[in-house]
């Protein structure tokens, strides 16, 4: 999918069923948000309410990652875009197979490359460890900035993280002001 065009690119994913996380979940979550964002965040993949509404983020870690986008001034659409490293829904939230994130990534890699945007915010190990090829603790990736296909990549915690560990949050917003 690397030459294709916003419209292919979203019928290639609704068409897909490359790996078995399509038969599982009810529809696939392309992505939401301004095609030309500046802010790019990636999640691991869409959970129960995601499934059903067809938009990432958008249960309770959505609702925090609404809260961390208001705190620099941001908005959901408005200069920024909303994806997610795989596109349909693992069962049991689990963490998708290394597998499935292979099988997915290209439609990922494609929605950077026609966006472009300024800075890629990288939302828990997940979404780091796919955008950089390399397996890395999220809390040794964190408070740098790395490269993904050329474009600044910063990585934070996960906002259901965040939800589990409150405490943590006031290094996400370290992490929301590099
Ligand atoms: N968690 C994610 O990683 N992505 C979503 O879209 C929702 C929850």
């Amino acid at each position: 999918c690397a030459s294709l065009g916003w419209a292919e690119l979203k019928a290639c994913v609704r068409a897909c069923a490359a790996c078995a996380l399509r038969a599982g979940c009810k529809q696939t979550v392309f992505g939401v948000g301004d095609e030309q964002a500046d802010l790019l965040f990636v999640g691991e993949g869409p959970g129960a309410e995601e499934d059903e509404r067809g938009e990432p983020f958008v249960g309770q870690a959505g609702q925090l990652l609404d809260n961390m986008l208001l705190a620099i001034k941001l908005k959901r659409g408005r200069a920024v875009y909303i994806g997610n490293v795989v596109k349909c829904r693992p069962p049991g939230n689990l963490t998708p197979l290394p597998e499935e994130i292979k099988l997915c990534l290209p439609y990922l890699q494609r929605q950077i490359q026609l966006i472009r945007p300024r800075v890629i915010v990288a939302l828990g190990k997940t979404a780091a460890t796919a955008l950089l090829g390399r397996d890395a603790t999220l809390a040794s990736l964190r408070g740098t900035v790395h490269d993904c296909q050329g474009i600044p990549l910063i990585v934070t915690y996960h906002p259901a993280y965040l939800l589990r560990t409150p405490p943590d949050k006031a290094k996400a917003w370290q992490d929301l002001r590099l």
